[in-house]
């Protein structure tokens, strides 16, 4: 591979000219996208069936060096066309290796608002099988987050990991990024050898003295689903085909709250017919990881801030597992329909959630989301996004990120739960298994959807449902089913009557009835209310009940009582930042906000907190301030979210 660096520059030159090679690729050619709003690829022409990689991993330049081995299947095209956005390609050869040749190649324009990125077009012959695409990442490779040691748990090792979803792979990986096509893969990767790496495939437990890993995903998954890790990583099995890998200081924390796994892989299984992809492990990342979960082929990559020491956010996992059959197995065939992949995982996660911790607790999590469903309706009525509340998206020159939001899946979620309700529970259940099995290893879209929902559940139980309202029209249809959650309704009512001016934490009085001195006696003990009393649930509808216009004095009361700021779990934080950002309360707990931003990644939390503080002029002012220090510990996804918040006029 030394070679290989050395004759990057001066084709790193030519090859970004942009200049047409032979033969001249019109415009047109250049920025056509055929198949997906979201990819150049012409797969309808030739498409990758199979992909193997060469990788080296190289931490001190922070740099991939690669080749792509595509081998695809041509019915006759003279163009082979990837996607592929802050890349250098070196070269491009045809043929199997060894007796490669190489070939011209041609480098499109970006797209206009750079979120797709360029096409690669590869001059190939009617019969070219093998696509070879010499290239190296570069600092633009967005999927990529490079963490210096002191963002590990180790502080002494560096760390690499990749998310690809939704549009990503094409930063560290030429190829046909679309998720209509599926490809299996397998690769070379050679790694410093002191470290471990792992990908959404047949994985390594332990690390070798050479740094080389050989992997295969011998199964045809779309190319999102393509990721690595690479880390001072630990692993322990959990049984039932499970396993945890983690930095080895969080491996113990890792362990004991996933603890449930096999369990909840039986109750999938159980629900939705075998799981698919042999063996299921969780790689726990380190703190920047942008998402809580992501749902990559046999490792799912997680967030540290699941790990709260009360399994309080383990339907995180559930969720990953679910995906496995909802999203791996059957995918979405464009980003439109996002709320095929997240919709259905979301209800799935809740009726695995539901076996795991009973029908109480699982609706209390749903509660928690569909309040999140009507806070988004609103904003998005507000901003006249609204025709976004639709299922099915039309996603042309936008960016896919946009599907993910509580309308795929939690609109989503509660179109499965309305279904389950008119249909009957068995009913729902025996459709999905069929569903989870006639579409294995193939995608959908809503329309294919539409029709097997038609022959496969309606017409057979003589049932009309409003699923055209549902997939293509804004807002939550009346029919929309109710959760009841009666133990919710004192916690609302400890918000509503805070917001009253009162105070619903008074020490309860507990009368108790003793013996002394041969008679029995009344005592009354004034016993206080406390964090640990409620759920980390019940806590979240009750901030999120309180009136944005707090004032200070009373959120300090609130936090000396139940110590908000400084829980370790980070969804009530960033819930209590968020209050806390809309009056002058959020400058007394300022460090505990900046030691948060500084530490952990994931968007979900982030970019609220920065979108609340960018609300008045002393929070803009702080969180840029903030984020000017920190936002080098995040991964570009939450990087790129939280400029916006914070610097787009709108
Ligand atoms: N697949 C998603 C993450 C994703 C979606 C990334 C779309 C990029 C584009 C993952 O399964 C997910 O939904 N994660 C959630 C988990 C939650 C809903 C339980 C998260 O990270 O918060
Ligand atoms: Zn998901």
């Amino acid at each position: 591979m030394r070679v290989l660096r050395l004759l990057i520059l001066p084709i790193l030159l030519w090859s970004c000219s942009n200049e047409p090679n032979k033969p001249p690729a019109s415009t047109e050619q250049l920025s056509q996208r055929p198949n997906d709003d979201h990819s150049y690829a012409n797969l309808d022409q030739i498409n990758t069936k199979h992909l193997h990689l060469e990788l080296e991993i190289d931490f001190e330049s922070q740099t991939i060096y690669g080749i792509a081995r595509h081998q695809m299947q041509n019915r006759g095209a003279d163009t082979a066309i990837f996607d592929m956005k802050g890349l250098l390609i070196q070269k491009v050869t045809l043929g199997p290796k060894g007796l490669e040749k190489e070939t011209d190649f041609t480098i499109g324009p970006m797209d206009k608002d750079s979120i797709i990125g360029q096409a690669l077009l590869v001059n190939v012959e009617e019969h070219t099988s093998e696509v070879n695409i010499y290239y190296q990442t570069t600092s633009a490779s967005d999927a990529l987050d490079w963490l210096d040691t002191n963002l590990t748990s180790s502080k002494s090792k560096p760390f690499l990991y990749t998310q690809g979803q939704a549009i990503l792979t094409r930063t560290w990986i030429p190829l046909q990024d679309a998720p209509s096509n599926r490809l299996t893969y397998s690769a070379d990767v050679k790694v410093p050898s002191d470290l471990l790496a792992l990908m959404s495939a047949k994985n390594p437990t332990e690390r070798n003295d050479i740094g080389s890993y050989h992997f295969e995903m011998k199964r045809a998954i779309p190319s999102y689903l393509i990721a690595l890790a690479v880390g001072d990583i630990g692993f322990q099995d959990l049984g039932n085909h499970c396993g945890i890998y983690a930095e080895k200081e969080l491996l113990n924390d890792c362990v004991k709250e996933f603890e449930d796994l096999p369990q909840m892989m039986r109750v999938a299984e159980a629900l939705y017919g075998p799981y698919q992809w042999g063996r299921y492990d969780v790689l726990v990342l380190p703190y920047s990881f942008p998402f809580g979960g992501m749902e990559n082929p046999m490792l799912t990559f997680a967030n540290p801030t699941l790990l709260t020491g009360d399994k309080s956010l383990v339907s995180v996992v559930a969720h990953e597992l679910a995906h496995s059959w909802s999203g791996n197995l059957v995918t979405n065939h464009s980003w439109s329909d996002l709320w095929l992949n997240e919709g259905t995982t979301v209800y799935f996660e809740q009726r695995i959630m539901e076996a795991l911790r009973g029908k109480e607790i699982a609706d209390i999590l749903a509660q928690v989301e569909f309040g999140e469903l009507q806070e988004t309706l609103k904003e998005m009525a507000a901003d006249s996004s609204f025709q976004d509340s639709k299922l099915h998206l039309d996603l042309v020159n936008r960016d896919p990120d946009i599907a993910m939001s509580d309308i795929a899946y939690v609109k989503g979620a509660f179109f499965f739960r309305t279904l389950e309700q008119a249909v009957g529970r068995a009913q729902l259940d025996s459709f999905l298994k069929s569903y989870f099995k006639h579409f294995a290893f193939k995608t959908i879209s809503a329309d294919q959807f539409i029709d097997y929902l038609e022959a496969q559940l309606l017409a057979k139980s003589g049932i009309d449902f409003n699923y055209r309202q549902w997939i293509f029209e804004a807002g939550l249809p009346d029919n929309c089913m109710k959760v009841q959650t009666p133990r919710l309704d004192k916690i609302r009512s400890f918000a509503q009557s805070f917001n009253e001016g009162k105070n619903p934490f008074k020490p309860i009085a507990q009368i108790k009835w003793i013996q002394k001195n041969g008679k029995r006696k009344k005592t009354v003990a004034y016993v206080p209310v406390q964090y640990s009393d409620y759920l980390i649930q019940e806590w979240q509808l009750f901030i999120r009940g309180l009136h944005p216009q707090t004032k200070a004095s009373r959120l300090r009361l609130l936090d000396q009582q139940f110590k908000f700021s400084h829980t370790q779990n980070s969804e009530i934080l960033c819930d209590w930042f968020v209050l806390a950002a809309q009056s002058n309360y959020i400058f007394e707990i300022e460090p505990q906000l900046r030691a948060f931003l500084q530490k952990v990644g994931r968007r979900k939390f982030v970019l609220p907190i920065y979108q609340a503080l960018a609300k008045n002029k002393k929070g803009l002012s702080l969180g840029r301030t903030i984020f000017q220090e920190v936002k080098t510990n995040y991964h570009s996804v939450t990087r790129h979210s939280a400029w916006k918040a914070l610097y787009r006029k709108n």
